[in-house]
């Protein structure tokens, strides 16, 4: 009987294909809204321009300092970036922590920390006095107008800082360095994770047209026609599309699937009822998910001896790392004991078994609806072309996606039966994402030599 109760709990993350198929479908209503002059506004998926309109061809050249913030880490990089017959792309960069009373402090001080940052760095790399071109990789939402300028809509994932939600993140960056009046810097380019992991992977296979990132957040950006996106003037040619899809959902179209737990999760979260698809489907959250299941569970009595304990009230304690090593297949169920209590979890024999399975049907949901999501955009490509059949790869990067042990899996098979006249290959992305801010930096300074 209480075998049965479980598995009716579980059942509600069970998706049919048919269901996936609606969710699809629905991705798909959502796109067309975002890019649409007349519905635009109103649109979940926003489908931001980024005013990237082509993947690297190899000519881009320079030293380029970026910045990549959003992700797990915060990082510096320094790029240098060679063209001709041997074409070399040199990275170095150093990881900053940024603590969370930053991140959720004021703007002010969220980018003094960050040009601090930078000023270490410089220190450490030697190079106070260069003056270099910088791109910066920003992971959130921004409007923009051109490659140098991105109004931050809102913030996503832990990030809460005041007086920048409405602002050009690029001027807040430089106001933050004309204060320090330590060095000069060129900012020339912003740049989503997910057009960065992009270009990062076409510089090696220049068939990559889309990006994703399944990590802390959930995204993906792909290289839309000019006119469909009538947002933006001129008809000729392609742009890249940052799809910000973690919005899916935010105006209910995936309440039929969302559950309790969904909703629980989103209630304790810092930004209720955004980024419905993103709780669903994402690093930041998936453990939150099974966290509310487990609450639950042992509130009806079936696990922890019907004891809830503090771990088990306290958020986030489930991240990415631990629900990797409690679903990876080589674990001995005595090694999943270790890992709950570890987390400060007493459990039984009986309960390790329940853990490895809400964490398996939670993961697995997780993949398939971003697969969904993923067969959407990729008939989406092949419908703009007119082809019966398209080959494309994707580039991806994220912690998610990385250290799973089944996610990738699930979400390559999801894609594959739901855009059967696709054939997608998925590319990792090595090297993040700074280095594909760093090569449209590069594109960035070459259109400014040529308007000058
Ligand atoms: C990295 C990018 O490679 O992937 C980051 O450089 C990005 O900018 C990240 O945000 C996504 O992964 P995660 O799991 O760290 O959020
Ligand atoms: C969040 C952000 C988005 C980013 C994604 C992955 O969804 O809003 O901009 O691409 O996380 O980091």
């Amino acid at each position: 009987e209480q075998a049965r109760q479980i598995q009716q709990t579980l059942a509600e993350f069970r998706l049919s294909k048919t269901q996936l198929l609606e969710v699809k479908k629905r991705m798909k209503v959502e796109i067309e809204r975002g890019l649409k002059k007349e519905s635009h506004k109103e649109a979940t998926v926003k489908m931001l321009p980024t005013f990237v309109r082509s993947t690297p061809d190899g000519t881009e050249n320079g030293d380029f300092l970026a910045l990549d913030l959003g992700g797990t880490n915060f990082r510096v990089l320094l790029v240098k970036i060679r063209s001709g017959k041997r074409r070399t792309v040199e990275m170095h960069n150093k990881i900053y922590a940024i603590p969370i009373e930053v991140m959720q402090g004021t703007g002010e001080e969220l980018f003094d920390h960050i040009v601090h940052c930078i000023s270490d760095f410089l220190d450490y790399m030697g190079m106070k006095s260069a003056r270099l071109p910088l791109g910066f990789t920003f992971s959130f939402p921004c409007h923009q107008t051109s490659l140098d300028a991105g109004i931050l809509v809102t913030w996503t994932k832990g990030f809460k800082a005041t007086d920048c939600e409405g602002e050009d993140v690029v001027e807040l960056l430089r106001d933050a360095i004309k204060r320090k009046e330590e060095f000069e810097l060129d900012v020339v380019a912003i740049v989503n994770d997910t057009v960065g992991t992009m270009m990062t992977c076409a510089y090696e296979d220049p068939t990559c047209e889309v990006g994703l990132i399944a990590g802390t957040g959930s995204n993906a950006c792909y290289m839309e026609e000019m006119k469909n996106i009538e947002i933006v003037d001129g008809k000729e040619g392609r742009m890249c599309v940052n799809m910000e899809w973690g919005a899916f959902g935010d105006n209910g179209c995936l309440d039929d699937i969302r559950t309790k737990y969904d909703q629980a999760v989103d209630e304790n979260s810092l930004n209720e009822g955004k980024q419905r698809y993103e709780k669903m489907c994402s690093g930041m959250y998936l453990g939150e998910i099974v966290r509310q299941i487990l609450i639950d569970l042992t509130k009806r009595g079936f696990l922890f001896r019907g004891q809830i304990s503090e771990t088990l009230k306290t958020r986030g304690i489930f991240e990415t790392k631990f629900l990797s090593q409690i679903e990876s297949d080589r674990l001995a169920l005595l090694q999943v004991r270790a890992i709950l209590q570890q987390l400060g979890l007493d459990s039984t024999c009986d309960d390790s078994i329940i853990v490895k399975e809400v964490c398996g049907t939670v993961s697995r949901r997780a993949a398939q609806i971003c697969g969904a999501g993923m067969a959407a955009v990729v008939d989406k490509i092949r419908e703009n072309r007119g082809l019966d059949h398209l080959d494309v790869t994707v580039g991806v990067d994220g912690t998610l996606y990385k250290l799973h042990p089944h996610f990738s899996r699930i979400f390559h098979q999801t894609v594959k039966d739901l855009a059967p006249k696709c054939d997608v290959n998925f590319l990792l992305s090595e090297d993040g994402s700074g280095k594909g801010a760093a090569l449209i930096t590069a594109v960035g300074c070459r259109q400014r030599e040529l308007d000058a």
